[in-house]
């Protein structure tokens, strides 16, 4: 499914505007991620395409149709979450967690636990051994595999997903980040990714969009950011990624000159 977001403002009372005349496009089967630094309205920006916040002014269109216009259940069907820091149910084992969505939308319970043990192959979880676990009975990265699969429980279209692989190693984080994106193909999935981390961004996404104080400073492809930005605050986001590329770079030419 194709997502619009068109002019879309958030002002809370009280304070700044939180997100400002923001408008994008994302693609059906596009990996598009949101990166800015803490405070810049990226999570604002998710959570009003899914209607979790209420834009104050301007308007999200699913293939066209104002997402204003959708009753919400239907809505959550068609859009998985992911929130920032996880967000699992304590009190709810892995098996509920993931079949929250389907049972508000009154799955059987034999659709559902088949459902769960779907999905939790899919982000490779054996069932047996997690369906009936506790969120603290998991490591992080675990959790967020939950997280994932909770997100994708009602078989959505667009997966909103809020900072999915912060404070992990970078192992497991890298491992999940592959995984994710196979997901991502083979569903064919619309996916939005919050990041703040600009490496992550330049190796998963096919688009990033740059927000600084609730705009957006510049969006296009990664190699077109990393080649052309357009923007001093993009120039230092992409300064490190850069410098690192070249350090390993030079690594990877300086063993092979000693062979
Ligand atoms: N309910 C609220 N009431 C008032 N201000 C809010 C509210 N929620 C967010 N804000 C403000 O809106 C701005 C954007 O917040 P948002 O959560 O979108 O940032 P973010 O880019 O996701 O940051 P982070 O990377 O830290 O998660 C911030 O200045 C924040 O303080
Ligand atoms: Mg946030």
């Amino acid at each position: 499914m194709r997502l619009s977001i068109e002019k879309a403002s958030k002002t809370y009372p009280g304070t700044v505007t939180a997100v400002d005349d923001v408008s994008f496009a994302v693609a059906a089967g596009e990996l598009v991620a949101l990166l800015g630094e803490s405070g810049c309205g990226k999570t604002t920006t998710l959570k009003m395409i899914n209607r979790l916040i209420e834009p104050s002014a301007g308007r999200i269109l699913l293939d066209g149709t104002d997402v204003a216009t959708i009753d919400p259940a239907v809505l959550r069907r068609m859009m998985g979450y992911a929130f920032q820091g996880v967000g699992l149910f304590p009190h709810m084992t892995v098996a509920e967690n993931i079949g929250v969505t389907p049972k508000l939308l009154q799955w059987g319970a034999q659709r559902i636990t088949s459902r769960v043990d779907e999905l939790l192959d899919l982000v490779h979880l054996p069932p047996e051994e997690f369906r009936n676990r506790y969120p603290r009975e998991l490591s992080g990265g675990q959790q967020q595999r939950v997280g994932f699969a909770r997100a994708l429980a009602a078989g959505p279209s667009v997966i909103l997903l809020d900072e999915p692989f912060g404070a992990l190693d970078p192992l497991t984080r890298d491992r999940l980040q592959q995984d994710f994106r196979d997901i991502h193909n083979r569903l064919t999935l619309t996916t939005v990714l919050v990041t703040h981390d600009m490496t992550e961004a330049l190796l998963l996404a096919d688009r990033i969009i740059v927000m600084k104080a609730g705009k957006i400073v510049q969006e296009g492809a990664p190699d077109a950011l990393m080649n052309h930005p357009a923007d001093p605050y993009v120039e230092e986001l992409i300064s490190t990624p850069k410098r690192q590329a070249d350090q390993l770079e030079n690594l990877v030419q300086a063993s092979g000159a000693a062979q």
